[in-house]
């Protein structure tokens, strides 16, 4: 039988062969520097056992994989106070679309499209206030990684972040007219962007995922992370909505709860199984990872972890 390493070795042969790897996201230096031949996988199982291949231990933006952790952190303060202020449903826009919003009395469809991810930040300004809030992010996920100090929050991407992000000012703003942002426009996004600037390897964010794996409790120290019920509710939502309106590609291609950022990187979690994270910066038409998309679509041709 093949092992899980040599499998995601030939995954990782296959993806350096392959010529079309979409186009790195262009809004911020930072992303728009790195390299489009960067490949990482890296796998942590049942057992605990790490399996990485190419690029797996270099730092990279996570973006948009962080509103899983933003969410996580929201539901252990508010628990379900959090469901009236966001939907639970798939969006079929685009990550950053302010369509919806108009018709819907300023509630976003779901935590992982921007506007909702803006709301959940601003549920946790409420909470924390802002730099408790990033402590407290930091906080929850580093006990989670083997080397959690080099786990940060990069502090020029979120200046950037914030420089550029006119449409998540909108949104921001818009959902402010409708009662649904509480606080200043600019605090809560100061903690969106920071959230956003989330920097670490694709073996700490699979290190990192593998509490949704366990039904919420970290399998490193047996500490729980979130309740069995809202890790499984966190789970639903990165199948419905993870990859925004590729989500349902995504499903029927990948077959597991995954969410991706614009920085490349995709987290996916097998319940029970594997949490897996993959990293190449080149996005698809809907800023999804396009071949850690392709990456993850083989992993699961050859491990049949497909949840379905
Ligand atoms: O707020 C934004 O638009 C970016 N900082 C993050 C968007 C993102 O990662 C979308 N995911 N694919």
């Amino acid at each position: 039988m093949t092992s899980l390493t040599d499998t995601i070795a030939e995954i990782a042969d296959e993806m350096r062969a392959e010529t079309d790897r979409g186009q790195v996201a262009n809004y911020i230096p930072p992303l728009a520097s790195v390299d489009l031949g960067r490949f990482g996988m890296a796998i942590v199982d049942a057992e605990g056992a790490s399996h990485t291949v190419g690029d797996a231990e270099e730092a990279f933006s996570i973006q948009s994989v962080s509103k899983v952790f933003g969410l996580t952190l929201a539901l252990n303060a508010v628990d379900a106070g959090l469901w009236s202020r966001v939907r639970q449903e798939p969006s079929g826009s685009a990550f950053n679309s302010i369509v919806q919003l108009e018709n819907e009395n300023g509630i976003p469809r779901n935590p992982f499209i921007n506007a909702g991810a803006i709301v959940v930040s601003d549920i946790l300004v409420s909470h924390y206030g802002l730099e408790g809030a990033q402590s407290e992010l930091l906080n929850l996920l580093r006990p989670l990684s083997v080397d959690p100090d080099t786990i940060f929050i990069d502090r020029d991407v979120a200046s950037q972040e914030e420089e550029t992000g006119f449409r998540n000012k909108a949104l921001a703003n818009y959902m402010r007219t409708f009662g649904n942002i509480h606080n200043s426009v600019d605090e809560t996004l100061a903690f969106y962007f920071h959230q956003c600037a989330l920097t670490m390897s694709c073996r700490q964010l699979a290190e990192i995922g593998t509490y949704l794996m366990t039904g919420g409790l970290n399998p490193r120290t047996g500490e729980r992370v979130i309740s069995t019920r809202n890790a499984q509710t966190v789970l639903a939502l990165m199948m419905m909505c993870g990859h925004y309106d590729g989500s349902g590609s995504f499903a029927i291609r990948v077959g597991l709860p995954g969410k991706s950022g614009v920085g490349g990187g995709i987290l996916a979690v097998t319940p029970g199984v594997a949490s897996v994270a993959v990293w190449s910066p080149g996005l698809n038409t809907q800023g999804n990872s396009l071949l850690g998309t392709r990456a993850l679509e083989r992993l699961v041709q050859h491990t049949g972890w497909n949840v379905f």
